[in-house]
């Protein structure tokens, strides 16, 4: 196995500090980071599940959101063999790399996403019809309405999609980008839920009719929820119906 010295650039509060590390040319950020704080027990970052699928492990790795755990080493380390890291942006942070979710999980609570499927897809897109061929339609419960859906489910509630909002930044009243696509999830699928009460929450200032439409939400999502295209989404259905009113 071959290994390589890497340069972890960590900003820890007040101050950058530097860990050179040794490890495997095919590991992961998070392995880099690991053994960074092997050196130091005091770093303060978050992980699980090391397989993109908990959502704790969420940086700006030289800038940029991405989960540490799926993000190589090979891919992000510069000519000078350094890698930058950083907390996520718009949440309150507890020290080194680690925030706090809390703000977060309040959010996606006011939703309260109704669905859990034991099925699990590979794709990002679904074309509902071969969907349905394959699977016991009945015992899932698919909406009639969908010609095709993004399964919100796929959230793993990892904020990187919070972070990169350019407006979450600037509005600590805003939604964000995942609660927003939830309640598009919600909207195309209710499950006996009063879709009017749940826009209610969102259809607001500090909701849906603040975004930009940047798309860096859509942008850096690992589950390829695509919170842009739902939000725009839930938009035009508001639209059509107060038009309809
Ligand atoms: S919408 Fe995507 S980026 Fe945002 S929390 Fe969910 S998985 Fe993460
Ligand atoms: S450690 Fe679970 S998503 Fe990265």
């Amino acid at each position: 196995m071959k290994f390589i010295s890497v340069r972890l650039h960590i900003w820890r509060n007040t101050h950058w500090e530097d860990f050179t590390v040794q490890v495997s040319s095919e590991a992961y950020v998070l392995d880099a980071l690991e053994a960074a704080s092997e050196q130091d027990k005091s770093l303060l970052f978050r992980h699980a599940c090391h397989h993109a699928s908990c959502g704790s492990c969420g940086l700006r790795i030289n800038g940029r959101e991405r989960l540490a755990c799926i993000t190589p080493v090979k891919d992000v380390i510069n000519t000078l063999g350094m890698i930058r890291l950083e907390p996520l942006r718009n949440f309150p942070l507890i020290g080194d790399l680690l925030v706090d979710f809390k703000p977060f999980m309040q959010q996606l609570d006011r939703i309260d996403l109704p669905l859990r499927r034991s099925a699990e897809l590979l794709s990002k897109e679904i074309n509902i019809d071969s969907f349905k061929r394959v699977f016991n339609k009945a015992a899932l419960d698919i909406p009639e309405i969908s010609p095709g859906f993004n399964r919100l489910e796929n959230c793993i509630e990892c904020g990187l999609c919070v972070s990169a909002c350019p407006i979450a930044g600037t509005d600590i009243l805003y939604s964000g980008p995942a609660c927003l696509a939830a309640v598009g999830r919600v909207l195309s699928e209710p499950r006996h839920r009063s879709v009017m009460d749940i826009i209610e929450l969102v259809d607001n200032e500090h909701g849906l009719w603040r975004c930009h439409a940047a798309f860096e939400c859509s942008e850096v999502c690992p589950a390829g929820v695509d919170p842009a295209r739902e939000i725009l989404a839930l938009r035009s259905h508001i639209l059509r119906n107060n038009f309809k009113s």
